[in-house]
């Protein structure tokens, strides 16, 4: 028998069905609340509130457990590529050798960027941080796409996701040549999705490309772990974006420039920057720990806390194990990885972090691979936009295909009530 909420208001009562889903967790629905009591919800930072069905991802952050369409984040990481992963994402089952050889053959036939695309690059000052460039040059493909998808038809919907898949690791290679002056270059259609990311990011122009296995490797495993996330900041950004039926790139955009912050994606730079601040300091732990539990003080341990994980990221604890791989096999010392799991220590022994589960979450070590593979700091987060643009492309694609209304919340007004205006001279 279905299950039943019953909200009581003044006396007068309300019934609203509890949808389950296919991992048990309950949900009342209150679509009919306010046209039945007029009365709404307030959620602040939508903690308690799903805005969505959705098929694609499932976490449970007590249990620390992520999956992607079904399959373990573990199980993936371990064996899957990153390829694969997108197209699991985004279609919803693992490709076979011919749905996955097809599937690169389109993203690679669509891997050309418009020149002029060019102009507007070097519009930007070299000082520009790589994710508003990033944002700004991902809505820039709109005007050198501007025929809106239909999405009622699976061939034009196909065709837009190939699309960004192609044209997006040029974005980003782009993005990072420009900062470090050097040429900007085209992708080879003879590589692997992964290893022509390398490439195009790293070929020095007087050079051979040399292919580097642990880089393309480890790329790989992390482009997986952030490969999506459900209904996160940048993801409920592009999907509510995308509600207004903006364009697919549009809605990226908008979705990178959510990932950016450094309470989301922008944490991965954060945390290097204060792991850098640590050892600068002399690199006592503590004192930052102690700065982190002051209340007075704004100062947060980046890289630490989850707003669902309250056990364990499961993602840390994998990239934690690749970082430690990825210096071993590149013969990397760095300081900083000591300084991070001294953090780690203390900080999940300390009453503060143990009574609000706070723990390493997948940003917290994924600054110190990067790094290790030469990425420059301010290239994290444009790292795992890179990562994450399967998922919010998978997540548009439900969102449209499920017909989903336009996504616009209510409020509590708070402000004045009705007053007179009063002239310039009454002021
Ligand atoms: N350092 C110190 N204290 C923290 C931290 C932290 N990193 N994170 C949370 N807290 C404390 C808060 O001060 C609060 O304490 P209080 O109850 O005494 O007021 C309590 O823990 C709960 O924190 P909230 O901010 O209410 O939790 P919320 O779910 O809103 O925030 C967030 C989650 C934003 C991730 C937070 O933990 C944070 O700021 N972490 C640091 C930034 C970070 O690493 N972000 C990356 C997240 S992963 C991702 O997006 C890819």
């Amino acid at each position: 028998m279905s299950k039943i909420a019953t909200l009581e208001i003044d006396g007068k009562k309300y019934e609203f069905p509890i949808v389950e889903g296919t991992e048990n967790e309950l949900a009342i629905d209150i679509k009919s609340l306010r046209a039945s009591s007029n009365v709404i919800t307030l959620d602040p930072g939508y903690k308690n509130t799903g805005s969505c069905e959705s098929a694609i991802t499932f976490l449970d952050g007590e249990k620390g457990i992520l999956r992607y369409r079904g399959y373990s984040i573990e199980e993936l990481a371990d064996k899957a590529s990153f390829l694969e992963v997108c197209f699991l994402l985004i279609f919803g089952e693992l490709p076979t050798q011919e749905e996955l050889s097809k599937f690169h053959k389109d993203i690679k036939g669509q891997s050309i960027v418009d020149e002029d695309m060019k102009r507007i690059l070097d519009g930007f000052p070299k000082s520009a941080h790589p994710m508003g460039v990033l944002a700004s040059l991902t809505n820039a493909l709109v005007a050198f796409n501007p025929s809106s998808v239909n999405v009622d038809s699976e061939e034009d919907m196909y065709k837009a996701i190939v699309k960004i898949l192609g044209k997006f690791p040029v974005l980003v290679a782009w993005t990072m040549r420009k900062k470090m002056s050097l040429p900007l270059n085209y992708g080879d259609t003879s590589l692997g999705y992964v290893e022509n990311i390398h490439k195009m990011m790293f070929q020095q122009p007087n050079e051979d490309y040399k292919v580097d296995r642990t880089f393309i490797e480890a790329l790989d495993k992390l482009l997986i772990l952030h490969a999506d996330h459900e209904q996160n900041c940048s993801t409920s950004t592009v999907r509510i974006v995308g509600s207004s039926h903006s364009g697919l790139f549009a809605s990226l955009s908008a979705g990178i420039a959510a990932l950016w912050g450094p309470l989301h994606g922008g944490a991965n730079q954060a945390v290097i920057e204060m792991l850098e601040a640590i050892k600068a300091d002399g690199g006592d732990t503590s004192k930052f720990i102690l700065k982190a539990k002051d209340k007075n003080d704004p100062f947060r341990l980046m890289g630490f806390g989850h707003r669902v994980y309250k056990n364990f990221d499961p993602r840390a604890k994998i990239i934690k194990k690749a970082a430690d791989e990825v210096l071993g096999e590149l013969g990397i010392e760095d300081p900083i990885l000591d300084i991070a799991k001294g953090l780690e220590k203390v900080a999940l022994e300390d009453e503060y972090f143990i009574s609000r589960n706070l723990y390493p979450n997948v940003d917290f070590y994924s600054g110190i691979i990067y790094r290790a593979l030469g990425i420059p700091t301010d290239m994290f987060t444009v790292m795992f936009a890179l990562g994450r643009l399967p998922g919010w492309i998978a997540q548009w694609k439900e969102m449209r295909l499920g017909k989903e209304p336009i996504g616009r919340p209510r409020q509590v007004y708070t402000g004045y009530t009705h007053r007179a205006f009063k002239t310039r001279s009454e002021r």
